[in-house]
Order: C-alpha cells, then sequence, then structure tokens
C-alpha cells in the first residue's frame, strides 16, 4: 500500500520530533486511512457495515449522501473527486454511473468469488451488495392461494384487484425489463394492456401505499418490495403501517422459465478513487459473509452471497427463488420498457 505524500511528509515531521531512530516506535498509522464513500443510500442503513469495517481495518470511512446529482457530482469535481466508493440502489442507478463514466472497472478475485455473475457488471464498474425481490402483496383476508406467476397477473380473472406505483418507477421498470428479457416486446405490451384492465386505479404512491390500500379494501393485490414488508411490520415511529402490513402477505411471483424478478443495492469504485487500496479493502469487506450478515439484518434484504441467510422477518415472508437472468441483460431494456409505459398509458389507469 502506497503511502500518500501528505502523510509521509507527517511521519517524517513526527519522527524528527520524536528524534531520530524513534520512528518505529511510532503509533500504527492505521487510524489515519479513510475511504470516502459517496451514496444514494441512506446513512444510517450503512452505518452499522461501515462501523464493522472501521473495527476490523482500522479504516474510516467518510460519508457524503446525497439524495440526487451524485454522478454529475462526481463528473463535476473532476481528477480532484475525494470520492473512492459510490453505494446506490436499483439497477438503473448502477448502471446510470457506470455510464457517465464515474467508475473504474475492479476485477478483484475475492469480490467476483462472493457475488455470482448474474449480481455483478461483466466489466467490473459495479457489484449488487444486496437483492429485494419484486413481488405481490396480496389480501389476507381477500386472497387465498398464495402462488402466482407474473403472466397471470395479466389475466382478466384479476380485473379491478391491483394497485401499484406509477409504471415508471424505477421498480416497476426493472420488472418489465426483465419481462421484455424473457419474453421480448410484443408479449410484454400485450401483457401490459391486460394488465393495466386490472388495475382498481391510477398508480400512486410508493409500494408501501399499495399495501394500505389494500388494508383499505380499495384493491386486493399490490406490487411491492420485499423489504417494504419488513420496514412497516416493525415500524415503531409510524406504527399505522403495521396495520397495512397485517392486512397483506407476500406471494413471489415467478417467470415460466426463472423465478422472482430481484433488484440489487450496489457498490461501484470511482473513477478517480485517490484511495483506492482502502477503497478495494471496504469493497471486499461489503461482500464478505459478516458485512453481508449486517446487511441482512439491518436493511430487511436479500444478501448477495450465497450461504449467508436473510433475517428472520424476510424468511417469514416465504421461500425467493431469485430470478438468475443477469441484471445486466435487464438494464438493457429499460428504455423499452418506459416508452412502452407510455404507449400503453399504464399511468392512465383502466379504461373501464
Ligand atoms: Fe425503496
Amino acid at each position: 500500500m502506497s503511502m500518500p505524500y501528505a502523510r509521509r511528509a507527517t511521519r517524517l515531521a513526527a519522527a524528527a520530533l520524536a528524534g531520530a531512530g524513534f520512528a518505529t516506535s511510532l503509533p500504527a498509522l492505521a487510524q489515519d486511512q479513510v475511504v470516502n464513500v459517496y451514496s444514494y443510500r441512506q446513512p444510517d442503513l450503512i452505518k452499522p457495515v461501515l462501523d464493522a469495517f472501521t473495527e476490523e481495518t482500522g479504516i474510516r470511512t467518510e460519508v457524503l449522501f446525497l439524495d440526487k446529482g451524485l454522478e454529475e457530482r462526481i463528473e463535476a469535481e473532476g481528477e480532484n473527486s475525494p470520492a473512492d466508493v459510490i453505494l446506490t440502489v436499483d439497477i438503473a442507478r448502477l448502471v446510470a454511473v457506470t455510464e457517465r463514466g464515474v467508475t473504474q472497472p475492479v476485477e478483484d478475485e475475492t469480490i467476483n468469488a462472493n457475488i455470482p455473475a448474474e449480481y455483478r457488471d461483466p466489466e467490473g464498474n459495479w457489484f449488487g451488495l444486496t437483492r429485494r425481490g419484486r413481488v405481490v402483496y396480496a389480501s389476507r383476508d381477500r386472497v387465498e392461494g398464495d402462488t402466482l406467476t407474473y403472466a397471470e397477473l395479466a389475466d382478466p380473472a384479476y380485473k379491478g384487484t391491483f394497485c401499484i406505483r406509477t409504471g415508471q418507477h424505477d421498480y416497476n421498470l426493472a420488472l418489465f425489463s426483465a419481462m421484455i428479457a424473457h419474453w421480448g416486446e410484443e408479449r410484454t405490451e400485450e401483457w401490459m394492456r391486460g394488465f393495466k384492465e386490472n388495475l382498481a386505479r391510477k398508480p400512486d404512491g410508493g409500494d408501501r401505499n399499495q399495501a394500505q390500500a389494500i388494508a383499505a379494501g380499495e384493491c386486493d393485490y399490490g406490487l411491492g418490495n420485499t423489504y417494504y414488508v419488513g420496514l412497516m411490520r416493525n415500524n415503531e415511529s409510524e406504527p399505522e403501517q403495521k396495520e397495512w402490513e397485517a392486512a397483506i402477505k407476500v406471494v413471489f411471483p415467478t417467470f415460466e422459465d426463472g423465478g422472482t424478478h430481484v433488484n440489487i443495492s450496489g457498490m461501484a469504485m470511482a473513477e478517480h478513487a485517490p484511495n483506492r487500496d482502502n477503497a478495494l479493502e471496504l469493497m471486499r469487506f461489503l461482500t464478505s459473509d459478516e458485512a453481508q450478515a449486517i446487511y441482512a439484518e439491518q436493511v430487511y434484504e436479500y444478501p448477495v452471497k450465497a450461504g449467508v441467510e436473510a433475517s428472520e422477518t424476510v424468511q417469514s415472508f416465504g421461500e425467493l427463488t431469485a430470478d438468475t437472468l443477469p441484471l445486466a441483460e435487464i438494464a438493457k431494456h429499460r428504455r423499452a420498457a418506459s416508452e412502452m409505459v407510455d404507449r400503453v398509458g399504464l399511468d392512465d389507469g383502466p379504461s373501464s
């Protein structure tokens, strides 16, 4: 690990002060090591895992949280950007930072061994860290079955029963992109026209609001991410969400020739990473059993690393059989999915 000039200078100065020959008895400098994290993920979500990293390695983390404009900021900072590691949610954003050219590829045996190929960029620009299933929230009172295929969601038998957030949201676009990857555009569009008629109302709100609408009897089914179920169930600050959660059960829809669509949160190495060695160490750590287990407990997501268990809350949803289509493949269809949502008028709600 090369020592940056400034630190070397400090060390030399300290050695001079202590007197020649005492340099070897100086305290370890590990506590001066730092890695700068630019994050779209909420600070309290990533703090436990970053604290564990610091404890294990002595490397401090400095976190800059942004809720938008992360890649623009890194681009504007240019070669002087302090960004080392980028943390974000959703395949769309991981692809966006990569396409913006503010990442650098990482080829690392440990990381590649820990993260299955379908959850990382073949070029090494981004890596998944946690997974979330895009599932059906179904009314506990009004829905009996607990299996569905994605194809069935467009079956006229379900007319007027579904609530969703806007079709243009990243989470839905990734799901529709996965459909295009599995079925092709023509079949997906046919599906979307059918699904539109199965809506109970115009798309609105976030994923949790679909559970709220089910609790209120406005619809029997919703589309949502798995972790929101955990967040609602254990929500002490807004306890009414516990009632929304109590009204639903999780159904894991599947593709006929695959599993349940999952999206990821993930990481990338910033293009100019001034603390590259530390950044690589952090990236390796985030894929370790220890970090993956912390993530699983904190954020109600599924670890990407095989053999690390989901939290008890998440396990209570039932068994996730994740689709194995590579996310890089799915991401290619995002634009087609977005245009399809407009063409079909999904966000206008059902036509009758
Ligand atoms: Fe979310």
